[in-house]
């Protein structure tokens, strides 16, 4: 299914010379959002993914190229099994009925994270849904995947060390922008927004590096009860912000 059109209004109060590149999302708060209702947590992550559909859609329509979400992080792994295998097979479910939709509207799937780590049959649902949405240039959805920013940090340290021990880089060059190529982000600008939803006064390890100018944005709504209108909403106070970079 094709998203529909923005009418007119849609963007009313959005300044398109000021939209963000890059949204990141740490999608939190599924867990209460089930126990208020009396639910299972997994419930929670049911409706999760519904409000994942809807953001990916607002997100093109605002013409927002980069949305990078946090799912599943490196510290998750240590939830009852129970939970794990619950959050594992919606994400599998999620990927086989979405990568059609993703790719009719211009979307390109990637992931960062340990995804090595992932169960077999997300990683052959993964793969498959990155290799039908490759040619999408609209707009780039990253998964967040068994991530951790400081797995990801070390990582590039290590691969750089190894690059030095064989001669293949001279420890003088390593510098900022160097170090970055050697990030699971190495192709994409770093978020200009971050939200998280449910309250939480954290980044609980994501993005560490790339989130070191980002504007934060924290919402008390919780996951399975966020939308489009409150993304909307959000952007527009993000417009209204004065990046400063350091700078006067
Ligand atoms: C976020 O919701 C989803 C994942 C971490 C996978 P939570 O499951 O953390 O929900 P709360 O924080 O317990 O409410
Ligand atoms: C962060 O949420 C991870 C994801 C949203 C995937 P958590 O619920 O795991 O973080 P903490 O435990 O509140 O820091
Ligand atoms: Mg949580």
């Amino acid at each position: 299914m094709k998203y529909k059109e923005p009418s007119s209004d849609y963007r009313s109060g959005l300044d398109p010379s000021r939209l963000p590149k890059h949204v990141a999302i740490i999608m939190d708060g599924n867990g209460r959002w089930a126990r208020q209702r009396s639910l299972e947590r997994i419930e929670g992550h049911r409706r999760g993914v519904e409000v994942v559909e809807d953001i990916v859609a607002a997100c093109r329509r605002a013409d927002i190229p980069y949305l990078t979400l946090y799912a599943f992080s490196t510290e998750n792994w240590q939830r009852p099994q129970s939970e794990v295998q619950g959050i594992m097979s919606l994400l599998a479910a999620f990927l086989a009925k979405k990568q059609e939709e993703l790719k009719e509207n211009g979307i390109r799937l990637r992931t960062i994270g340990e995804t090595h780590m992932l169960p077999e049959s997300v990683l052959m649902a993964l793969e498959n849904a990155l290799e039908h949405t490759r040619s999408g240039t609209d707009m780039t959805l990253t998964l967040a995947l068994s991530y951790g920013g400081r797995a990801e940090i070390a990582g590039a340290a290590r691969r750089i060390a190894g690059d030095v021990a064989v001669g293949k880089v001279a420890a003088d060059v390593i510098d900022e922008a160097f170090f970055s190529r050697y990030l699971y982000t190495h192709d994409m600008p770093d978020p200009d927004l971050m939200i998280r939803t449910s309250g939480e006064m954290r980044i609980s390890n994501f993005l560490l590096w790339q989130l070191a100018y980002t504007e934060l944005y924290i919402t008390d709504t919780l996951w399975p009860d966020f939308g489009e209108d409150e993304f909307l909403e959000i952007i527009r106070d993000f417009q209204s912000r004065e990046r400063r970079f350091g700078g006067v």
